[in-house]
């Protein structure tokens, strides 16, 4: 199992191209089973979670070929034929998000038998309202020995739903299935995260009719079928929040490329009025702070788009760390999101936590330790913590990190931080999804 030794050494400076958005490859990768032509996929991230559905896609007879690197990767999925519609266990567990498959498969071979995701450490996760959905759209829904198996006799139906409360998940996966139901779908309070934006783009650019794009109601008129065609992912905002946040921790001045600041304003707001500036480029954003300054606690609350992402959340609690007074962080969207506190802890920071809030009391150092990465954004804001903790820091566990961060040692490493990985025996991690 790798890990990742930071020795905090000071400012950071110099420039880091931001990935594609992990969390909208995925997606668009799952879309990929919605035409019998090829799709490409540009700005592809090369990860952990990319490679996991890149497997469960070549299961069900789906060609997967990666080319390029850098700036230039990008992946070509052929799905000409499904020849089969189990989505096992052993691919499912590894990544929550493989099971919106499901819809995608129902819609386009009419039956899919898809392995239920399995145990999460983010709270409980379920996934009812994925299902629930995918039934008011006809699907006939069966759950055995952990497998959900379904089959949509006549093809799906469009229907009104209006989901309960905003699920990323759920949203884009009944928006894919629904793009080849027979009549009209509405969504109503749907998500509207960007990376949703980003699938429904790319779905109408292979024929789909949806309208509400970036609003919290979809209306999708049905197709017979999708066409092929390239698209460029959505750059990452929550690795372009990550090392915004890593700037303004470490001081100095970092400018990342190839990003969308206006996708992370809550974060970039609450970095100002903490004491970082925040300029705006051309394609990105430069985060500066004088290191001899020390930054001031601000609170902040975990939100739906266009709210602050729950995914910086522990980033941001580990800039708060050093900052001057408390920080009150309220997560509003996932249960026992808190794991990461305990082991900035073992760095020095002071946290209590209850019920759902954090209280962050600033101190002025942190000192390294060995620690443990718990989930995907948790295990990054180790490494913003490592970047000024005195000594050495060691963080395990970092196929964590690997799941969601392209290159991370090179890219700070790039900007001058003292941050290399401890390579160990290859592991499977189990599936968090962030
Ligand atoms: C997605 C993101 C994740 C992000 C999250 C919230 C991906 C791969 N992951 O996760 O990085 O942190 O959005 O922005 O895109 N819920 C239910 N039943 C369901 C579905 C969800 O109760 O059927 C609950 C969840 O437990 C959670 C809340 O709804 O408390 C929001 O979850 P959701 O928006 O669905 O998150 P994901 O799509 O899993």
């Amino acid at each position: 199992m790798d890990s990742i030794t930071v020795h905090g050494n000071g400012p950071l400076y110099g420039s880091i191209p931001v990935s594609g958005a992990k969390n909208s490859a995925i997606k668009l990768m799952a879309a990929s089973i919605l035409t019998d032509q090829t799709l490409l996929l540009t700005n592809m991230p090369r990860l952990a979670d990319t490679k996991f559905l890149g497997r469960l896609l070549q299961q069900f007879g789906i060609a997967v070929t990666e080319n390029g690197h850098g700036a230039d990767q990008e992946t070509l999925f052929d799905a000409r034929e499904i020849t089969s519609s189990f989505a096992p266990y052993d691919l499912v567990r590894q990544m929550r998000a493989s099971f919106n498959v499901l819809g995608p498969l129902l819609a386009r071979t009419g039956r899919a038998k898809v392995s239920l995701p399995g145990g999460c450490t983010i709270g409980a996760r379920p996934v009812d309202l994925h299902i629930d959905a995918l039934t008011r759209l006809g699907a006939v829904i069966e759950l055995e020995e952990g497998y959900v198996s379904a089959t949509a006799p006549r093809g799906l139906i469009g229907a009104e739903i209006e989901f309960p409360f905003v699920s990323v998940g759920a949203t884009e996966h009944t928006l894919m299935a629904a793009t080849l139901a027979r009549g009209t779908t509405v969504l109503k309070r749907a998500a509207r995260e960007p990376e949703i934006g980003d699938l429904a783009r790319c779905l109408v650019m292979m024929g789909a009719k949806i309208e509400g794009i970036d609003t919290d109601t979809l209306t999708i008129e049905g197709v017979t079928s999708l066409n092929g065609g390239e698209w460029s992912v959505i750059p990452d905002r929550i690795e372009m929040g990550s090392y915004a946040c890593a700037a303004a921790m470490a001081g100095g001045e970092v400018r990342l490329t190839r990003s969308r600041p206006e996708l992370i304003t809550a974060l970039t707001d609450r970095m100002v009025e903490a004491g970082v500036e925040v300029i705006p480029t051309e394609d990105g954003v430069i985060v500066k702070r004088d290191p001899s300054q020390r930054l001031k606690a601000v609170n902040v609350a975990t939100e739906v788009y266009p709210g602050f992402a729950t995914d910086l959340q522990a980033q941001f609690m580990a800039l708060m760390t050093t900052a001057d007074g408390v920080s009150v962080i309220h997560e509003n969207i996932f249960e026992n999101r808190f794991m990461h506190a305990p082991e900035l802890m073992r760095l020095g920071a002071e946290i209590s936590v209850h019920a759902g809030e954090a209280h962050v009391t600033g101190v002025e150092k942190l000192k390294g330790a060995p620690v443990m990465a718990t989930d995907l954004r948790a295990s990054v804001s180790l490494v913003i913590a490592g970047l000024v903790a005195e000594g050495e820091t060691n963080i395990g566990r970092v196929y964590h990190l690997d799941r969601g961060f392209e290159r991370l040692e090179e890219k700070l490493g790039a900007c001058g931080a003292d941050i290399r990985r401890v390579k160990g025996p290859p592991v499977e991690g189990p599936g968090d999804d962030h």
